[in-house]
C-alpha cells in the first residue's frame, strides 16, 4: 500500500431514516400522510406481488387517503433497458408525490432509478458511473422515496446506490449519488418469510461479503485528502462502519443457516433481516472490494445458468451468489494486509470454529463450510465457466477499478486471474 503524502483525516456517515420491526410496513401510509402525499407509486416485480405483500402495503397507505399503484414490472437484476421501461411507465402514469419500493435490491433500485428521472433532466446514461455513463450529479432534489426490503440482502435500502446491468456494453455498474439513498427504510421482518431458500442463501451471502469487504477494506486514513466537493458515499473503512460490520457478522453467526434451512423461523428471519440492515449502513459508507468486483463479471457473462428458486425465463447468476463464489479466495489472498481484521472477522462468524494451522486458512475454511450447507455452487464452474473464461472475467474485474481502489493492497491482473481460477472449484 503506497503512503499517502497528506492523509485523509476526514469519514462521513450517511443513513435514512429508518424503521425497523415486525408490523413496521403498515405505518407507511400514516408516514407518507405526514409529508402530504396523495398519489403514491408502488415499484415492485411480479414474483413479490405474487406473495400479495405490494398491495396490501398499498391498500393499507389507503386508509390515510393515500391514492397508490402498484407497478410490478422491476427486472430481478435490473437492465438498462427495464429501468427505461420502467421510468417511461412511470412519466406516462404520473405526476406522483413520492414512490415505495416493495422487494428486493431490484424493486428498490428499479425505484431510485425512476425517482432519478422523473425529478431530474437527461437520459439515464447520463447519471451512469463513468466510463460507462457520463456520472452527472443530480441538480434537483428527488421525491420521497420509501425502501421496503421483502429480501435480507442488499442494504439498497439504506445506500445510495443503485444496480444495473448496461445490455450495450455487457457490463454491471451503477449509479452512486447521495440524493438516491430512500428518505426513509421500513425493514418489516415479516415479509421476509416468504423468501425462498436458494433467495435466502444468495441473497444472505450478499449481507457476508458487504460485511466482510467493508471490514476489511483499505482504511479511509490511507487515502489522500480529499476537497469536500470531492467527497464519495465510500471512504473506506472506519470505526462506524466497522461497528455495523462487526454487529452483522454477529447476526449472521446465529440466523443464517436456519433462515435457509427454516424459513419460517421468525426470529431467525428478523436477526437476518437485522444483518441487512446493519452491514448496509456498514459498506453503504466503506465500500466493497476483491469480491464484488469479480460479481460483475460473474454476473454479466452468464451462459446458461438457471439458479433455483429465481425466475427461469433468462440465465442468470443471483447477485449475491455472484460475489459470494470466489470470496474464500478473495480473503485468503487479502490475509496479509490485514491479518488481524480477517481472523477478528472469523471469530465473530463463526466463534467455535477450531484454529487452522495457517492463520490465512481460517476466514476461507469458515466460508466455505458455510457455502456447502447452504447450497452454494461450487466454485465458478459450479455456474457454467471454466479456465477458457479467466481472461474475459480477469477484464470485467478491472473495470471495476472504483471498488478495486478500496481493495485493502493493489490488485493487479495477474491476481485476480490467480483468485478466479482457485475459485473453480472450492470443495
Ligand atoms: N443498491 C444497492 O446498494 C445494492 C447492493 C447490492 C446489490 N444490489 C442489487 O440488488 C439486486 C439483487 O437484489 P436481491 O438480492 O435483494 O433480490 P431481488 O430483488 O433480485 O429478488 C430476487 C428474487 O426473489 C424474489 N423475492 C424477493 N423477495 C421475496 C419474498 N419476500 N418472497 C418471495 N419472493 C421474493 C423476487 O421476486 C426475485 O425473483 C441486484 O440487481 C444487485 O446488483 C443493489
Ligand atoms: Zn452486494
Amino acid at each position: 500500500m503506497t503512503h499517502p503524502a497528506n492523509p485523509e483525516s476526514v469519514f462521513t456517515y450517511g443513513a435514512p431514516q429508518l424503521k425497523f420491526g415486525r408490523g413496521a410496513a403498515e405505518e407507511i401510509g400514516y408516514d407518507l400522510s405526514l409529508i402530504g402525499a396523495n398519489r403514491v407509486l408502488v415499484v415492485t416485480d411480479r414474483g413479490v406481488a405474487a406473495t400479495g405483500t405490494p398491495q396490501r402495503v398499498a391498500d393499507h397507505m389507503q386508509r390515510f387517503g393515500i391514492t397508490a399503484h402498484v407497478f410490478d414490472g422491476s427486472r430481478v437484476e435490473p437492465t438498462d433497458e427495464s429501468l427505461q421501461a420502467a421510468i417511461e411507465y412511470a412519466r406516462e402514469s404520473g405526476p406522483w408525490d413520492a414512490f415505495v419500493a416493495v422487494g428486493g435490491g431490484s424493486s428498490i433500485d428499479t425505484a431510485k432509478a425512476i425517482n432519478l428521472l422523473l425529478t431530474n433532466p437527461g437520459a439515464l446514461m447520463d447519471y451512469v458511473n463513468v466510463p460507462v455513463g457520463a456520472g452527472l450529479a443530480p441538480v434537483n432534489a428527488l421525491k420521497p422515496l420509501v425502501a421496503v426490503p421483502t429480501t435480507t440482502g442488499t442494504g439498497s435500502e439504506s445506500t445510495t446506490i443503485c444496480v444495473l446491468d448496461v445490455l450495450s456494453q455487457k457490463v454491471k455498474t451503477g449509479i452512486s449519488h447521495a440524493r438516491l439513498r430512500p428518505t426513509l427504510a421500513v425493514i418489516d421482518p415479516d415479509l421476509t418469510m416468504t423468501q425462498p431458500p436458494g433467495v435466502t442463501a444468495a441473497s444472505g451471502m450478499d449481507i457476508l461479503c458487504h460485511a466482510l469487504e467493508s471490514y476489511t477494506a483499505r482504511p479511509y486514513t490511507s487515502f489522500e485528502r480529499k476537497a469536500p466537493e470531492r467527497r464519495v458515499p465510500y471512504c473506506g473503512s472506519n470505526p462506524i462502519a466497522d461497528m455495523w460490520s462487526e454487529k452483522a457478522l454477529g447476526l449472521l453467526a446465529g440466523s443464517f443457516r436456519q433462515a435457509v434451512q427454516h424459513g419460517d423461523d421468525a426470529d431467525a428471519r428478523a436477526d437476518m433481516a437485522l444483518a441487512a440492515t446493519f452491514a448496509g449502513m456498514g459498506f453503504g459508507n466503506a465500500g466493497v472490494h476483491i469480491p464484488h468486483s469479480n460479481g460483475y463479471p460473474i454476473a454479466g457473462r452468464v451462459k446458461d445458468f438457471h439458479p433455483k428458486d429465481y425466475p427461469a425465463d433468462e440465465p442468470m447468476v443471483p447477485h449475491g451468489m455472484s460475489v459470494a463464489l470466489t470470496a474464500p479466495e478473495a480473503f485468503r489472498f487479502t490475509f496479509d494486509a490485514a491479518p488481524e481484521r480477517h481472523l477478528r472477522a472469523a471469530a465473530l462468524l463463526a466463534p467455535d470454529a477450531e484454529r487452522t494451522r495457517d492463520p490465512a486458512e481460517q476466514l476461507p475454511t469458515i466460508l466455505i463450510a458455510l457455502m456447502r450447507d447452504i447450497g452454494l455452487p461450487n466454485g465458478v464452474t459450479g455456474v457454467g465457466f471454466d479456465e477458457g473464461d479467466v481472461d474475459g472475467l480477469v477484464e470485467g474485474t478491472m473495470k471495476q477499478q472504483r471498488l478495486l481502489a478500496t481493495a485493502p493492497k493493489p490488485v493487479t491482473e495477474d491476481d485476480v486471474a490467480a483468485i478466479f481460477r482457485r475459485s473453480m472449484q472450492l470443495w
